[in-house]
């Protein structure tokens, strides 16, 4: 069902530049050749009738209730399928049209429950409204024959219901499933009286290959497909557009509420990000925020082992700050460091940073940005100029080839995956990287003219190669290259890798990928016309993460595509606001805008900002932090909603390192993973509770906006001012606002952002300046942010990590669609209905050498720890190759992977872990260790009265 603050125009926009005068109902109208009378009259201000159309998909012109009179036109055409013409005479409303609408509506009428007082979809129902809009008073049929009013209830998926019973077999569900989220779920099964709507082959929804991305709940007119919310509360009272606080992509809702209460949320068709689309975790899984794990009150204990105890936000603050205070005092000013979050708002963040250079006087702040995109922002700051992705998502829409490199989109960024499919649908080309079958390799309507299923850790080797190809044989964009880049480094570059030693035919036997492949597809890109780079983490979790990042600049570089529509370098971020925490500052050694602390005139405009000295010298990253606490010299740590714990790699190591520490502070939803080593837990605040803006990936800053009062009685950003105000560095903010209108006035890239703009614009990426009053959606247009782009050269250096007969397979992660991160939202909401468990992925071959079958429990050993999980036997990964996500912390995945890390930014290399897999009949040792410390610590806060009511 649309949502009740949406306007429907009936059929998509069309966009031409060619304009047509046509009169409607008397009424002159100008609109895009291409629109559909139906739209032109929305546009008008005429409701035509309708049931089978939306603004949202194509139309179909099935339920015959949008018929029109056009002057000099036979017949009474529909207007949602026929095109304006110039000088077009079109009537909606006459008697003869009343009656066919009126004969139209009976039928539907008479073949539907009169249910309507008590229906979920009273008074927001379109079949009521058009039954009330063409005036029908009676049905002459009656209701007594063949009729589907008994059908079966399909309530399979624990968030939407279908009722058949209600079904107008409009296909707009079976079309949303194609044309928006393109999963293809859905069909009309048999014809006439008997046609109906069927998942998969007519299985119930949790069965089928739906996704729950809602799509179909959203475009089904009538209360047939429910959110089960919806049918549970009623209707919503008010609601307030937001942003998701998932993923990269940055999604657009409009969370619908009664009171203080969540009835559902509704995907904004004005989202720029989304454009009304969604996923399965934006859509339906919020439900943690009310989740009985939750803590609202803020608890202190002096040691790990002693049970949390309740105290007011003055004492808690109180004592955080007195003990930060302390240790400084006894261990120096540098013991002391906070940890921001890619979870948080971008005011949030900022905050944390000003509150540790500014506060704590050091520069010992990272952020969980660190674990994965932080090459992203050393290698395209180095080549292009600056530290973010170069085009918005629209602008896939305009790409002829695309090339995915380390990424999973339909898992890990699904509503731009969707987009994605739907170029790739009209006939964009495919090249898939990746060690494993990700879904785009195959998936209805789209198969990839390349997989180039490379083993873990020879990314450099296959760009290298893919940029031999086209060096060598003629394909580089040589005007481009001349004009926009700097020759010497160009120069430089290519008779770099124009040695043979990077030709494909010689790194087949390190990348594993033929070299005929990679030949196909380097002459693909490079010819593409429009040729445009998706990449995730599995580019940048590596030793050589930011050489990757670098090879893939130049190869885009040398190719031409950079600086227009459809082309470009785009890393797939990870979470809401990885994008905007690296942006603000969180880097030990970067102010907001990626300006280094030693900069003397950046430094003294936060000095004269702030009214303090700060330092020129960067402070400690995660891992230095690590290593300080295991010498001694690293005393009190302030965690903003990361949980270290379990995200970062080698447990073993991070949980030494937290238990040598006197003060952890940690701010959260949850008594995380990271808050069981803690002697402070500030209770943080859900993003329905709090004002404030996430980046995407995208660089798009989006409002998120308080839907509820928070929980604890503060946002988060009161509580890091509260904190900083305790250790005697004021701050006196009464509204996020602010805080953006402080960082505008300090980071030239975001200068004209305020929150005033954002609500005006929806939203805007930086750089939003006098430049770029409205932000940029396309960068390096003309010329690249640094001047002349820069080549580097990009030496391929295995990673030290290498299998050998203790551990001859490789360990490589990845997310999935169902679950977020450390899963510690998305494992308290309905979600787990489809992944409960963390399971590793086996090839047939290497599972049959070890005895192991589908289903058994599998140890997976690594030089760094022990681990078990239960084995999915599966093709989708290459033989000598193993995989699995990361979701719950009792899987212990990063008890297994190791301290290797990028050169240049210290990014683990998540992505190559050398293991070896065996059969075993009972939990790992550290499984078991943790499962009695995880029973002890839920022991020391039972008792405590803070958890959500
Ligand atoms: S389920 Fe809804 S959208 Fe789908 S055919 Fe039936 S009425 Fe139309
Ligand atoms: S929820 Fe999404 S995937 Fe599932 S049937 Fe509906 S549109 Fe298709
Ligand atoms: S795609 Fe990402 S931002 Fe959009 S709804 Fe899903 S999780 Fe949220
Ligand atoms: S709305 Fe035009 S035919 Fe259904």
């Amino acid at each position: 069902m649309q949502s009740i603050a949406e306007k429907d125009l009936g059929t998509p926009a069309r966009l031409s530049a060619k304009t047509v005068t046509l009169s409607i109902d008397d009424r002159e109208i100008l609109v895009p050749e291409g629109t559909s009378v139906m739209r032109a009259a929305a546009l008008a201000g005429v409701a035509i009738p309708k049931l089978c159309a939306t603004d949202q998909l194509d139309a179909f012109g099935s339920c015959r209730m949008c018929l029109v009179q056009i002057e000099g036109m036979k017949g009474l055409p529909a207007s949602c399928t026929t095109p304006v013409a110039q000088g077009m005479k079109v009537t909606t409303q006459n008697k003869q049209l009343a009656d066919v609408r009126r004969g139209v509506m009976e039928l539907y009428i008479s073949d539907h429950p009169l249910d309507c007082l008590t229906c979920p979809a009273n008074g927001h129902c379109e079949l009521q409204d058009m039954a009330g809009v063409v005036g029908l008073r009676e049905v002459r049929y009656g209701y007594e024959g063949a009729n589907h009013l008994k059908a079966e209830k399909d309530e399979s998926n624990p968030y939407f219901t279908f009722d058949p019973s209600k079904c107008i077999v409009c296909s707009r569900c079976v079309r949303a499933c194609d044309e928006v989220q393109g999963t293809l779920a859905l069909t009309i099964q048999s014809r006439g009286f008997d046609s109906k709507v069927s998942a998969s082959q007519d299985n119930p929804f949790m069965d089928s290959e739906c996704v729950s991305c809602g799509a179909c709940v959203q475009a089904c007119p009538t209360a047939t497909l429910s959110e089960k919310t919806l049918i549970e509360k009623g209707q919503a009272e008010h609601s307030a557009v937001t942003t998701c606080a998932y993923c990269g992509v940055g999604c657009s809702f409009r969370a619908e509420m009664q009171g203080e209460e969540v009835v559902r949320m509704v995907p904004n068709k004005d989202g720029h990000a989304n454009h009304g689309h969604s996923c399965v975790k934006g859509r339906f899984a919020i439900g943690y925020a009310t989740h009985p794990d939750r803590i609202i009150k803020p608890m202190i204990r002096a040691k790990i082992s002693d049970p949390w105890q309740e105290v007011s936000w003055e004492e808690a603050i109180a004592h955080a700050a007195s003990e930060l205070k302390r240790i400084q005092a006894k261990y120096g000013r540098d013991s002391i460091g906070g940890i921001t979050s890619s979870r948080c708002t971008n005011e949030e963040t900022y905050l944390v940073q000003k509150l540790v250079r500014a506060g704590f006087g050091n520069n010992n702040v990272d952020t969980c940005a660190r674990v994965c995109h932080s090459p992203t922002g050393y290698g395209l700051k180095n080549t292009l100029g600056e530290s973010a992705g170069t085009q918005d998502f629209d602008s896939v829409m305009s790409a002829d080839v695309i090339l995915v490199i380390g990424a999973n989109p339909t898992d890990g960024h699904p509503v731009f995956a969707s987009q994605m499919k739907r170029r790739l649908r009209q006939g964009a080309k495919l090249i898939v990287a990746d060690p494993r079958r990700i879904d785009l390799v195959r998936t209805p309507h789209i198969a990839a003219d390349f997989h180039l299923s490379l083993r873990p850790g020879t990314n450099v080797a296959l760009i290298n190669s893919l940029a031999h190809v086209v060096v060598t044989e003629g394909l580089v964009k040589e005007d481009f290259v001349r004009e926009r880049c700097e020759v010497d480094s160009f120069e430089k570059w290519r008779a770099f890798v124009a040695n043979p030693k990077y030709s494909p035919e010689a790194m087949e036997s390190v990348t594993g990928v033929p070299a005929a492949s990679v030949r196909g597809a380097a002459r693909l890109y490079a010819k593409a016309g429009n040729g445009a780079i998706y990449y995730g983490l599995g580019v940048t979790e590596h030793s050589q993460g930011s050489t990757m990042v670098m090879g893939i600049a130049n190869l885009a570089m040398a190719t031409g595509n950079l600086g227009r529509e459809g082309v470009g370098v785009n890393p797939l971020r990870g979470q809401n606001n990885v994008q905007g925490s690296c942006d603000m500052g969180s880097f030990p050694h970067e102010f907001t805008g990626y300006r280094h602390v030693a900069d003397d005139a950046v430094r003294h405009s936060f000095e004269a900002a702030w009214g303090v000295g700060l330092l020129s010298e960067p402070g400690l990253r995660i891992p230095n932090m690590f290593e300080a606490a295991l010498d001694g010299e690293f005393k009190g740590l302030y965690i903003e909603g990361e949980d270290i714990a379990q995200s970062d790699p080698n447990t073993q190591h991070v949980t030494a390192a937290l238990s040598a520490m006197e003060c952890i502070i940690v701010q959260d939803l949850f008594l995380n993973e990271s808050a069981k080593f803690a002697h402070v837990f500030l209770p943080g605040s859900s993003f329905l509770e709090k004002d404030g803006t996430f980046t995407n990936a995208e660089r798009r800053i989006s409002r998120v906006r308080r839907v509820m009062k928070p929980k604890t009685g503060y946002a988060d950003w009161e509580v890091t001012q509260l904190l900083s105000n305790a250790v005697g560095f004021p701050m006196n903010y009464t509204h996020p606002s602010q805080i953006m209108d402080e960082i505008a006035k300090l980071t030239p890239t975001f200068a004209g952002v305020s929150f005033e703009l954002i609500d005006r614009l929806g939203s805007v990426q930086w750089p939003c300046n006098a430049q770029h009053p409205e932000g940029t959606p396309t960068m390096h247009v003309g010329t690249f942010v640094r001047g002349k782009g820069k080549f580097l050269v990009t030496e391929y250096v295995p990673t030290r990590e290498k299998v050998n007969a203790k551990y001859p397979l490789i360990l490589t992660t990845g997310r999935i669609l169902s679950q977020y991160n450390v899963g510690a939202q998305t494992r308290r909401t309905a979600n787990v209905q489809w992944h409960d468990e963390d399971r590793v992925e086996m090839h047939p071959h290497d599972a049959e050498q070890r005895g192991i079958i589908d289903g058994d429990w599998v140890g997976i050993a690594s030089r760094a720890g022990e681990t078990v999980l239960r084995a999915r036997v599966t093709d989708r990964v290459q033989p000598g190759v193993v995989y699995t996500t990361f979701h719950f912390p009792e899987s212990g995945a990063n008890v297994i992977t190791t301290e290797n890390s990028d050169w240049a930014t210290n990014c683990p290399e998540y992505k190559v872990t050398a293991v070896e897999a065996t059969r075993v009949a009972q939990p790992s040792e550290w499984q078991k260790r943790f499962r009695e410390f995880t029973n002890t610590q839920e022991a020391l806060v039972k008792q405590a009265d803070v958890f959500v009511k």
